[in-house]
């Protein structure tokens, strides 16, 4: 076994705890306490929604680590569940809160998976299917989740525009739903509730009380019977969760067959293995990577149909451009290779494949491992802030899927031209070999450091050798740990973090679903050339 094998495998393990850890909050405890209440943890109840024997793709298992909000350090997996998966052979949206995680209440962290599951599916034309088992807003931060565009509200407000452009809202109430929770039992287009397990109101009888003086229970006031029955805010009444989800799927049975909007040849398993990666990638993330060998591994047949490959030889191809299929999907790629500073030649040469591709209307798979564009007077002279900005450009308006697989060094403006998170990627995929900050903590510590010496100089106490590697030392392991994907992850910052073993998948489900809606026309601003 190679070294880095060892490596990557050792670090894949650490991925695999934190991924546990995000999806069994509260233990055996919790499960036997949701069991009491006749109910099973929501990924049972998403095997059982989706197509017998086929995967549910859950996003963003990572986010909510580490936030640190008032008396509540994680939240684990945001406490909301959201994913791909299909019914009746169509990919389906689904977002299920996990009530083990305080009840399902909302923090900011929560809105953010919420909205970026929303966002994916609005774009995508996918129908949606909510698991609604929440408590609202998390109190002790309503400033922080209310009132604010991309707060609670917008989450009403997506479901309300893709109702209205056709895309399905199905909620499927599995518990309290208080608030703004109860919204999601009423703005659906159809809603099923649980017969004295699921309630919906725009106040609980504590509230009520204190509000009115009125006394009532739980079930008189917002139970499955008054609203299936009585107010009309929901549309079908079940015994059970699994005679609940039964319905979910009855109602969606008769739901248009989707269409990829792109020509598919024949799938081929690549020539090199997916496997090699573990040996190719270097254990430091800071080192470069062999472009083709990453292509080779990921390519249908291992096969790369290079462009402008002569170009600017040596800095051009610190980026490589050209069209790869992936699971029988052509995909036009973007890819670092070896070092990966990208020169003023490749911002050019990315440019121009980008417009490329946006006419032939086919897909952008962008890999990243450059740690940002050539700085110096040579650099600067030869137009890298106006071909950068030309490539930014192309990136940004590009109407084709979009998705983006950080592979290393994420850094700089290099995170904008190679499609990171502001430029709106269809999916961002990140693996524990990805760094995302805007420098490196060795390049972060140095500038701060001569500031900071520039200070203390003027203050007439220079520091000492040892103050200055004490400083350095601080920032790099500040940067290092915010550059991680755990970091970014919790965060948001990615959609998932891979295994290298998982690229070849998760890419071939992201570009179909991305595909589902079809490709607009390419309109480029005004570039400088
Ligand atoms: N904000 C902050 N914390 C909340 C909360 C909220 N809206 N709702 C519940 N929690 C917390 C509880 O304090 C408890 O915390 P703990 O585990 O540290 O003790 C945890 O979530 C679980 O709550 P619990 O009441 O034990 O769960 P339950 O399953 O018995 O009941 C609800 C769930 C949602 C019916 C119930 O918690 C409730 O009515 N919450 C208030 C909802 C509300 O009024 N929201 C208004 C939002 S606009």
């Amino acid at each position: 076994m190679t070294d880095n094998r060892t490596f990557w495998l050792g670090e894949e393990e650490t991925l695999t705890a934190r991924q546990q850890e995000a999806i069994w909050p509260g233990g055996q405890k919790a499960i036997d306490r949701l069991a009491k209440r006749n109910k099973r943890p929501v990924r049972d109840l998403i095997t059982d929604l989706i197509d017998p024997g086929t995967p549910f793709f859950e996003l963003s298992l990572l986010a909510g680590f580490g936030m640190g909000y008032p008396g509540v350090e994680d939240v684990p997996c945001a406490g909301i569940v959201t994913g791909i998966g299909k019914i009746h052979g169509n990919w389906t949206m689904i977002m299920a809160n996990d009530s083990r995680v305080k009840a399902g209440t909302y923090f900011p962290i929560t809105l953010k998976k919420h909205m970026r599951a929303q966002a994916i599916a609005e774009r995508c034309r996918l129908n949606c299917v909510y698991i609604a088992d929440s408590g609202g807003v998390f109190l002790p931060m309503q400033a922080d989740v209310f009132p604010d565009d991309q707060h609670f509200g917008s989450i009403f407000y997506n479901m309300a525009r893709m109702s209205a452009k056709g895309q399905r809202q199905v909620t499927l109430s599995t518990g309290g739903n208080t608030a703004g929770g109860a919204y999601i039992v009423f703005m659906a287009c159809e809603s099923i509730m649980i017969d004295r397990q699921s309630f919906s109101f725009l106040g609980g009888p504590p509230l009520v009380k204190m509000a009115t003086g009125e006394e009532i229970s739980a079930e008189d006031l917002g139970g499955a019977k008054v609203h299936t029955g009585v107010s009309g805010g929901a549309d079908h009444i079940c015994q059970d969760q699994t005679e609940a989800i039964g319905r979910v799927r009855e109602l969606l049975s008769l739901t248009a067959p989707q269409k990829v909007h792109l020509h598919r040849y024949q799938e081929q398993e690549p020539v090199t293995p997916l496997d090699s990666l573990y040996d190719v990638l270097a254990a430091s993330p800071h080192q470069g990577i062999d472009g083709y060998a990453v292509l080779s591994a990921i390519a249908d047949g291992s096969y790369f149909i290079e462009a402008k490959k002569n170009f600017a030889m040596g800095r051009g191809s610190n980026i490589l451009t050209g069209k790869i299929r992936i699971k029988g999907l052509p995909v036009g790629v973007i890819c670092s290779n070896g070092p990966g500073i990208i020169f003023h030649e490749a911002a050019k040469k990315v440019t121009e494949w980008v417009v490329r591709c946006s006419y032939e209307k086919i897909p952008l798979l962008f890999i990243q491992s450059a740690p940002g564009y050539m700085v110096g007077s040579e650099s600067e002279h030869a137009g890298i802030g106006k071909y950068g900005a030309d490539m930014v450009r192309a990136v940004s308006c590009a109407q084709v899927p979009r998705i983006q697989l950080v592979l290393g060094p994420d850094n700089g403006a290099a995170n904008y031209g190679m499609c990171g998170r502001a430029y709106r990627p269809h999916f961002l995929f990140s693996t524990m070999r990805a760094r995302t900050s805007v420098m490196s903590g060795k390049s972060a510590g140095g500038v701060l450091l001569s500031i900071e010496q520039a200070k203390r100089k003027k203050a007439g106490t220079p520091m000492t050798e040892e103050e200055i590697q004490e400083f350095q030392q601080k920032m790099i392991d500040k940067y290092d740990g915010e550059a991680h994907p755990f970091f970014c992850g919790a965060r948001l910052l990615n959609d998932r973090v891979l295994r290298f073993s998982e690229i070849r998948d998760w890419l071939s489900v992201a570009f179909e679903v991305s595909l589902l809606n079809p490709i607009g026309e390419p309109t480029f601003g005004n570039f400088r050339f």
